[in-house]
């Protein structure tokens, strides 16, 4: 379906062509003095040098010829030469009938089926994931989305942490606690155990404790770093007792990762990670010496990536460390290719903290260099600023410890289970399931609501409040449509058509509504949810003030009740997809 400013911008530029003008001057927009009008024109202020006539003259023409047009219920011309325009009801009547009646409310199906990676949530095995893991989770799970309801195939991979240092890290030290264990006997030949020699609340105290060790300024620290390396160089060299301890901490960690992210509504199509293409590195390496991209700098291996035109300090991109060893490049770059080969993909997009955006920029253009993608395969990183607290620094846990993401989600769902089970009729399971989806749509809301480069403050107060710009705001409109049509008790169809708009609120209501589709396909071209945050909370604000000045259960014209309830149920619908594609859902009471 057309989108309404475009289709408004051919009815003027046909006036304008009428009164003998270029049609490209009927560029409508949404008018920057509401208090005025809702669109206006400014094409004869454009027109004006070209056809050398004053531009007043040029709009009253114009406004002469869009007096046949069903577009506008007012064109009035401002001087020096606006065309100032209010929208016909019986048009808006007519466009939110198609709309109620196109697949996805009017969105237009995309011309070329793109498929499309989305690199997110990157988490590294055997740490628990803390508030920085949120952003990516959550941006990326809705970036996603936005891409599969534009109509694309997206493919989200999590690209997990687990392959390098921190592995040997583990390892080592379980190997100083455990020496007993089959997995260190390199004579043992048996089956290895299928239980894995410790638990995740285990392996989530190792590790912090031997990356501190490692870190030490003393001979034990040097010597426990040193075994820690050679642990990974064996892990990484396929040694079986290495290997099969790995496994375990990869399930044992997979298993908390997976439940960690359910609960924030989040899946994964893949669960791959930097250990997955080690085998491919070999043959990426000599691919690139081969070519002549790849030469040696001081014992490393390098790829030029400065081009001409940076002012910037451009790093040579690193391939293998001067020991040999792989790096997180190497991994993401064999990564790329990997997907190339198994996917072939249309876009990549990552996301991580905006503090990669060099690191991306590198691994971005080595790949272009050494032609492991095509050159119509884009590659995005989408770097998101930091959570930070009230206090505007990095958000920190009373004590000043990094904050766990599952103890923080589950005292905002306490928080929320508190707040609903206050004087409220529900059972209690009722009572928990909703605060878990308001606590969710709080938690969500407050990330996505801001453009994804800007750092936010992490305000529980502010984002679980009902009301202002906050996630359990829109579900509480939501609720609301969904109580008064439950009292309606009849099934509302929208498809059955809308009336005539009978106040200004209403009106309002309505041209917000007939903007989705536009809003939908911005949101997608620039990758930024926040762009349905805003509509939505327009689209909520709209909607409570129809809402607080119209009686609708109590009308007694039946033909004027069924066209409220119809544009109420219209409203649900909108919200709800919207909500859908940023990762969360409204529950029928709160
Ligand atoms: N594990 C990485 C980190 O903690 C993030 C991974 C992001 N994705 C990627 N393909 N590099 O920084």
């Amino acid at each position: 379906m057309e989108k309404l400013l475009d289709l408004l911008s051919a009815e003027v530029g046909a006036a304008f062509e009428k009164a003998g003008y270029d049609k490209e001057l009927g560029k409508v927009a949404v008018s920057n003095r509401p208090d005025l009008c809702e669109y206006q024109c400014n094409g004869s202020l454009a027109g004006a040098k070209k056809f050398k006539k004053a531009p007043i003259m040029i709009a009253n023409e114009v406004a002469e010829a869009l007096k046949e047009s069903k577009a506008f219920e007012k064109v009035e011309v401002c001087p020096p030469g606006f065309l100032n325009l209010n929208l016909d009801g019986e048009f808006l009547k007519n466009y939110l009938d198609e709309m109620a009646k196109a697949p996805k409310y009017g969105l237009k199906e995309p011309e070329k089926k793109l498929k499309v990676i989305v690199d997110y949530g990157g988490p590294n095995v055997a740490k628990p994931l803390h508030v920085g893991h949120l952003r990516s989770a959550v941006i990326g799970e809705s970036v996603k989305r936005i891409i599969r309801y534009m109509g694309h195939e997206a493919i989200g991979d999590i690209h997990l942490g687990d392959w390098g240092l921190q592995m040997g890290l583990i390892i080592a030290e379980l190997k100083l606690r455990k020496p007993e264990l089959p997995y260190f006997d390199e004579s043992f030949e048996g089956e290895y155990p299928e239980e894995a020699p410790f638990t995740i609340g285990e392996l989530e105290e190792i590790y912090p404790f031997a990356s501190k060790k490692s870190k030490e300024d003393s001979d034990e620290g040097r010597a426990f770093k040193e075994e820690a390396m050679n642990c990974t160089f064996k892990l990484q060299s396929g040694v079986r007792g290495y290997r099969a301890l790995w496994k375990h901490i990869l399930n044992v960690s997979v298993t908390d990762l997976k439940r960690n992210y359910d609960n924030l509504d989040v899946t994964f199509d893949l669960w791959k990670g930097e250990s997955d293409v080690h085998d491919i590195i070999p043959g990426m390496v000599q691919y690139m010496k081969d070519g002549g991209y790849a030469y040696l700098s001081d014992g490393a291996l390098v790829v030029d990536v400065k081009e001409e035109t940076d002012t910037k300090e451009m790093p040579p991109c690193m391939i293998l460390k001067s020991d040999g060893a792989s790096l997180y490049n190497t991994t993401d770059l064999a990564t790329i290719m990997d997907r190339m080969k198994n996917y072939h993909p249309d876009r990549m997009i990552y996301l991580t903290d905006k503090r990669q955006e060099l690191y991306f920029e590198q691994v971005f253009r080595c790949a272009r260099k050494t032609k492991l993608v095509d050159d119509d395969t884009d590659l995005i990183h989408i770097g998101f600023g930091t959570v930070n607290g009230k206090d505007g620094h990095a958000f920190k846990t009373r004590d000043g410890g990094v904050q766990r993401l599952e103890y923080l989600i589950r005292d905002i769902n306490d928080q929320m289970f508190a707040k609903i089970s206050e004087g409220r009729e529900m059972s209690e399971e009722e009572a928990k399931d909703t605060a878990k989806k308001v606590a969710l749509a709080a938690i969500k809301y407050g990330d996505l609501s801001n453009q994804a480069s800007k750092d936010y403050i992490f305000d529980i107060d502010r984002f679980t409040s009902f009301e202002g710009d906050t996630g359990p705001y829109l579900l509480y409109t939501v609720v609301r449509i969904k109580s008064i049509l439950k009292k309606y008790g009849k099934e509302v169809d929208i498809t059955n058509g809308l009336h005539n708009y009978t106040n200004e609120s209403e009106k309002k209501l309505c041209m917000q509504l007939a903007t989705f589709n536009a809003m939908m396909e911005n949101a997608y071209d620039e990758l930024a949810p926040h762009k349905i945050c805003a509509y939505l909370y327009d689209l909520a604000n709209a909607f409570n003030a129809f809402y607080h000045e119209t009686k609708i259960l109590s009308e007694e014209d039946e033909e004027k009740k069924i066209g409220y309830l119809r544009l109420l149920k219209f409203v649900q619908v909108v919200m709800e997809s919207c909500m859908d594609v940023l990762g969360f859902s409204a529950p029928d009471k709160m």
